[in-house]
This record gives C-alpha cells, structure tokens and sequence, in this order.
C-alpha cells in the first residue's frame, strides 16, 4: 500500500499548493491513502470545517492536526462530527474531537493516528503511553498503521520512532515546518522521518511574513505574524510504501515541490 503525506499546509498559499499538485501527485504515485496535516490551513493557525471538507474533495481522506488545532474557535462546532480528523490524541480526557481514525481501501484498513510532543509544547499526556494504546487498539483491527508526531525536537521525535519501531508502519514528524533529509526505514520495519516539512510560503519564515518575524528577532518586542499573500510556494510531505500483509514500510521517499525542486509528472 502506498501512503501520501503533506505537511503542515499553511493558509491559502499551502491550500492552493494542495489544490495544484495533489491531482498531479497522485495521478503521479497512486496513493491508495492522502493524509494532510492541516493545522495551519486557516489563515496559518487552525483549520475550519470548509477547509476540511476540501482536502478531503481534493482527494485526501484524512487529516491530522497539532497544537495549532484549537485556534480557530469553529473547530469545537464540527470537530465531533468530522470522522477523518485527528487531533493530537494526548490531549486530557474530555478533549473534543479524536486521535485515531481509519481510512478504508480495497487493500485494507489504515490507522491513522496523530499525538504531540511535550518539549517546548503543551504539557500534555504522555505521549508514549498513548501511542502504547492506540497501537494495541489499532492492531485489532489494522497492521498498517500511521503515526503523525507533532513535535517540536528531533531528539523527542527520534525517541518516538524508536519506541514504535516494529509496531507501527510509520512515524513522520511534523510541526517545525522544514523537512528533514533523515527519512529511513528502522530496523524493525517502521518508516520515519523526523520532519516531512510544511507546504506554504517558500520565502517566508516557517510559512510567515519574514519581515515580521526578523522584527521579533531584532526587537524581542511582540509582532503579528501574517501568512505572505503573495511570493513563491511550495509543497513538502513523503510518500511511503507499505507491505499490505505484514504493514512493515519498504520504503520511503521526501517529496519537495518549490523552484528549487521542480515538479516532474
Ligand atoms: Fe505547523
Ligand atoms: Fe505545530
């Protein structure tokens, strides 16, 4: 089975990237399964029922969240009700929404689960813990199973690819917003990779207006952060392959679409 993810599509830039190129990426790769991490995808902070419901008619059939999830008031309007969106599962008991969904394909069921990190980020629960639950949960019913780590450190991210090893098809991180060339598939047959990277503004900072951030830099004073309305975009996320039977990854493949790295269909 193969697996498509973008990351963390930030405001109208990334959604017009999405729109352009996950046609072209699928008729490309064939993808059985499209999950977007869409926690910036509103305005470059949370994500509305609108937009969800367009990645899913885009083509994708999950999508995954992080600490940006709740910023937009909306989402606790819809969030209950939308079956393919997953938001960080260590979140407290009580949290709306859900951390674990399953896409249905002609080869099989997908898990997809999402969790967040703790340093530098809320002092949620355990992630670890939780990813332990989730997996034996999942197992019932899957052996392909999807994890999107949002978090902050690569040393956090790392350790969570390691704990899983074996256990889980996939762990990829994302929230730092730059792609990391580390992707691998470990010992024990878990792809990973600690960033797949942000889909948005090329030449802003992380997604934003880079004028401002510089002036956070050099002021240390508080500075509103806009997604560019304009300027040069791009798209980062990775494609996997999947043995169906034993959901050990064969393989796994950073995908970078910007004038840098030009797309080839
Ligand atoms: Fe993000
Ligand atoms: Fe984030």
């Amino acid at each position: 089975m193969r697996i498509l993810f973008i990351g963390d599509v930030v405001g109208s830039p990334g959604r017009d990237m999405v729109d352009e190129y996950l046609p072209k990426l699928k008729q490309k790769y064939q993808p059985a399964v499209t999950i977007v991490n869409g926690e910036n995808s509103a305005a470059g902070k949370g994500i509305n029922e609108k937009i969800y419901r367009r990645f899913l008619e885009k083509g994708a059939q999950a999508v995954t969240l992080g600490n940006h999830a709740w910023d937009k008031k909306e989402i606790f309007d819809f969030i209950d009700n939308a079956e393919y969106l997953v938001r960080p599962a260590n979140y407290p008991e009580g949290t709306p929404g859900k951390g674990i969904t399953y896409v249905k394909t002609p080869k099989g069921e997908v898990a997809v689960i999402n969790l967040q990190g703790r340093t530098f980020l809320a002092p949620n629960d355990d992630p670890f813990r939780k990813a332990d639950e989730l997996i034996e949960e999942a197992r019932k019913r899957t052996s392909i199973i999807f994890i999107d780590f949002h978090a902050e450190t690569t040393s956090e991210k790392q350790a969570m690819g390691w704990y899983v090893d074996g256990r889980v098809s996939v762990t990829v991180g994302t929230h730092t917003h730059v792609q990391t060339a580390d992707e691998r598939i470990l010992p024990e047959g878990t792809a990973y990779i600690s960033d797949a990277g942000m889909t948005g503004p090329y030449d802003g900072i992380l997604g934003m207006e880079r004028e401002a951030v510089m002036k956070r830099f050099l002021t240390n004073l508080p500075v509103r952060f806009e997604v560019p309305k304009e300027g040069r975009n791009q798209l980062s996320g990775v494609l996997l392959d999947i043995d169906d039977s034993t959901g050990k990854a064969r393989k796994i493949q950073r995908i970078q679409i910007n004038d840098d790295h030009p797309f080839f269909s």
